[in-house]
């Protein structure tokens, strides 16, 4: 038990700990514990982390929403984890990426990369997507059995991805390998001297990965977002050299930690519910509202982090300027308020169904036209190729030990 997270609630005086993030019973199903805070503690001071927990629908969207919310990335590191935060390598690197950014800043770098993912630029990518997708069910189809997040799942975001920041062919090979730690880093559970140490050498690792990249696309540009981003970091005072590493970076790992688990989450959602799987197979023309269905029932990412700018009010709670706000997605997205047809219940029709799981205003995910039709592809020809998959065991997936990015480490099936 973490004992930091017991934090004291603003609402009640309940000495049972309402948030754990880390201990396994609310990594297997935090929905118990979201339905608790949002009807206890709404908005729950968690003193230990200077900071509050918003897990109400309509609060999670101001906080998203309202100016009076910001990053102030220094602020929140310092105050959650003290000043000598900043001196490691990893949190000065995250410090530079659009999502931690206010304005000016976060426009400048936001607008920089906004046209690869514009609606109709994505829909360009069907064929391609499509077709990566055929490719990595070749590959395990006469095998009859797979696992659904390696040999599927993580396959088609991280090859996208690669294509659409010029990473060669013959580089990809070590971001199959690699071992996803990262994830750890985005908890709000500070991290153990062994584990920034590890994510700094990590850190190490992709910058100087990243930087030959930046020096064979000066080279030899190509039509790809890091030969974009470069070209701006030469043209000057469009962005730094440690903006241009931090956000390749941000791309890559936003790009493909997010989707993998929205596949994989669908697909155990999907098994647990078996007339809503031949609900769809049935009928695969409901798959967009299928997808923000699943986007909803279980977000692969149940957490944002924002900082007061200025004094505020939000549920009846005061947060002074400079305290942590945390919007708990997962949690909004299962709020009776918004969806009263019984909200931890998967439903692929369900009518208005808008998760917030991408986010809102103006740090709304880059990349959710991306996700959600990478989702839609694969889904649909999953369930169209191999339509009797049956997954090993439904009842006890092995989750991945994060609490912000949400999803699963493995999800054995056959056919
Ligand atoms: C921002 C979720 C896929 C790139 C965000 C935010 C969320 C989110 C919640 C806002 C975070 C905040 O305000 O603190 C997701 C989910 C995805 C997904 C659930 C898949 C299911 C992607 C993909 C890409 C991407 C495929 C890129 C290829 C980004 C970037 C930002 C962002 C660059 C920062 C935008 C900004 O600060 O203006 N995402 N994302 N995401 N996402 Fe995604």
């Amino acid at each position: 038990m973490n004992e930091q997270l017991q934090g004291a609630t603003t609402q009640t005086a309940s000495a049972q700990p309402l948030f754990n993030p880390l201990s396994p019973d609310f990594i297997r199903d935090p929905y118990p514990s979201y339905d608790k805070l949002r009807t206890h503690a709404p908005v729950l001071h968690l003193p230990a982390l200077n900071g509050y927990l918003v897990s109400r629908n309509a609060d999670a969207a101001l906080v998203l929403r309202d100016k009076r919310f910001g990053k102030d990335y220094v602020t929140r590191i310092t105050r959650r984890f003290g000043p000598e935060a900043l001196n490691e390598p990893v949190y000065r690197a995250m410090g530079r990426w659009m999502l931690t950014q206010d304005p000016p800043d976060h426009t400048r770098l936001r607008g920089l990369v906004v046209k690869a993912f514009t609606a109709r630029r994505v829909e360009d990518m069907r064929p391609k997507i499509q077709a990566i997708v055929d490719d990595s069910i070749d590959r395990v189809i006469g095998q009859g059995r797979m696992d659904l997040i390696s040999d599927f799942a993580f396959r088609l975001p991280v090859i996208v991805i690669c294509d659409m920041l010029g990473i060669p062919e013959t580089d990809r090979e070590i971001f199959f390998k690699r071992e996803r730690t990262g994830g750890r880093l985005l908890d709000p559970v500070p991290l153990s001297r062994a584990e920034i140490d590890e994510a700094n050498a990590a850190h190490a690792n992709s910058e100087a990965y990243f930087q030959r990249l930046f020096d064979l696309r000066r080279r030899e540009p190509g039509d790809d977002l890091t030969t974009q981003l470069v070209q701006a970091e030469e043209a000057g005072s469009k962005l730094s050299n440690e903006e241009l590493t931090a956000n390749i970076i941000l791309l890559f790992g936003a790009g493909h930690e997010t989707t993998v688990n929205l596949i994989g989450n669908a697909l155990l959602a999907l098994h647990r519910n078996p007339d809503q799987l031949e609900l769809l197979k049935s009928n695969l023309s409901l798959m967009p509202n299928a997808i923000e269905e699943f986007l909803r029932y279980d977000s692969s990412v149940q957490l944002t982090y924002h900082v007061a700018m200025e004094d505020v009010e939000i549920g009846g709670v005061k947060i002074p300027q400079g305290d942590n706000v945390m919007c708990l997605l997962g949690s909004a997205n299962h709020d009776p308020a918004v969806y009263p047809d019984h909200p931890d219940r998967l439903d692929i029709t369900r009518p208005n169904v808008r998760p917030l799981s991408f986010g809102g205003g103006i740090h709304f995910c880059l990349g959710a036209q991306l996700a959600r039709l990478e989702a839609e592809v694969a889904l649909t020809t999953l369930l169209r190729r191999i339509p009797n998959l049956r997954i090993d065991d439904v009842e006890n997936p092995k989750w991945r030990p994060t609490f912000v990015l949400r999803g699963l480490k493995e999800l054995p099936a056959s056919w």
